[in-house]
């Protein structure tokens, strides 16, 4: 154990990480390597789009968002699945804290998921920014240490590198109210600007994320299973971007939940949906 961190083995055998503070292990069934895998390299199409956006537009660096940086599995088993492929990435990864990562890195071995990037870990950790050169594959990677919901508004976000893939991985709604508003996600949704094709997978299926993304003004629909859930979320700004939409029979359960009423403010509370939300939610061109 170390500063706030613990290692566990889950019951397949593989290691994870534990914030003590929060109570909650970072990948806590199938573990860090396969999570990342399922929910967000092959549920957000990495590879196929990495390829697709060198061809479209070569040159360009194809933008990856890793909003909870934390031990770093998402974001490295992300880019272990495209370093064997040409192209540039550009990766933006979030986080108030570095110490779950320095963590991390100090058990590298047995959390598995590092690969060859150790030394990159140890590179971002020093400076806040690392490279990483493989044959024709070039990434540069930069940390963005504080409070992401208070970074967002800022002119300096807008400036931020246009993401086309976001990892959204914080603490459960319940835990971390913060980094699960409508004023988040609408202004995460500004930024993931019409021009630039972006998908935004996330592990919580619940109704009220769902209702929050959607008035955000993401499209949104079912995700794959992770082993841990039978469903997850994936968003995007572009509709033909989405493989299985929510259906108008899952809004009809949505407005006859419990606990569907975006939070606008960082508080945590299961309310119904409100007069207001009902209507803009079925006026969502996705239920047309
Ligand atoms: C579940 S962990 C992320 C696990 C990580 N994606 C991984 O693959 O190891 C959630 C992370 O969100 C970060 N976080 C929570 N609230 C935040 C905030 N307000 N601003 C920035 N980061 C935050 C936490 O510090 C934590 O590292």
């Amino acid at each position: 154990m170390s500063d706030g961190y613990q290692l566990v083995q889950l019951r397949n055998g593989t290691w994870s990480v534990r914030c003590l503070e929060v109570a909650e292990t970072f990948h806590p069934v199938v573990g860090p390597e396969e999570e990342a895998e399922a929910l967000y390299v092959r549920q957000l199409q990495l590879v196929q789009r990495f390829e697709r956006h060198r061809e479209a537009s070569p040159g360009t660096p194809f933008v990856i968002w890793d909003v909870g940086l934390g031990a770093g599995a998402n974001v490295l088993v992300a880019v272990r699945s495209l370093m064997r492929i040409q192209g540039t990435l550009r990766i933006l990864s979030f986080d108030h804290t570095l110490s779950p990562l320095r963590f991390a890195l100090s058990h590298a071995v047995r959390l598995g998921y590092f690969g060859t990037l150790q030394p990159t870990v140890g590179q971002l950790l020093d400076s806040g920014s690392a490279h990483v050169s493989s044959g024709s594959f070039e990434a540069r990677w930069d940390v963005i240490t504080g409070d992401f919901p208070s970074q967002l508004p800022t002119d300096t976000a807008q400036r931020w590198p246009k993401p086309h893939c976001i990892l959204f991985d914080a603490y459960s709604p319940a835990r971390n109210p913060a980094m699960w508003t409508l004023p988040l996600f609408t202004r995460l949704r500004a930024l993931a600007v019409d021009h630039t094709p972006c998908t935004l997978a996330t592990y919580s299926r619940a109704t009220l994320l769902r209702v929050t993304l959607l008035q955000a003004g993401w499209h949104v629909g079912v995700g794959h299973a992770t082993g841990e859930k039978d469903e997850t979320t994936l968003a995007a700004n572009r509709g033909d971007l989405i493989e299985n939409p929510l259906t108008r029979a899952w809004l009809q359960r949505a407005l006859r939940s419990t606990s569907a009423e975006p939070m606008h403010e960082p508080i945590y509370r299961q309310e119904p949906l409100s007069e207001a939300s009902r209507r803009s939610l079925a006026a969502h061109p996705q239920f047309q």
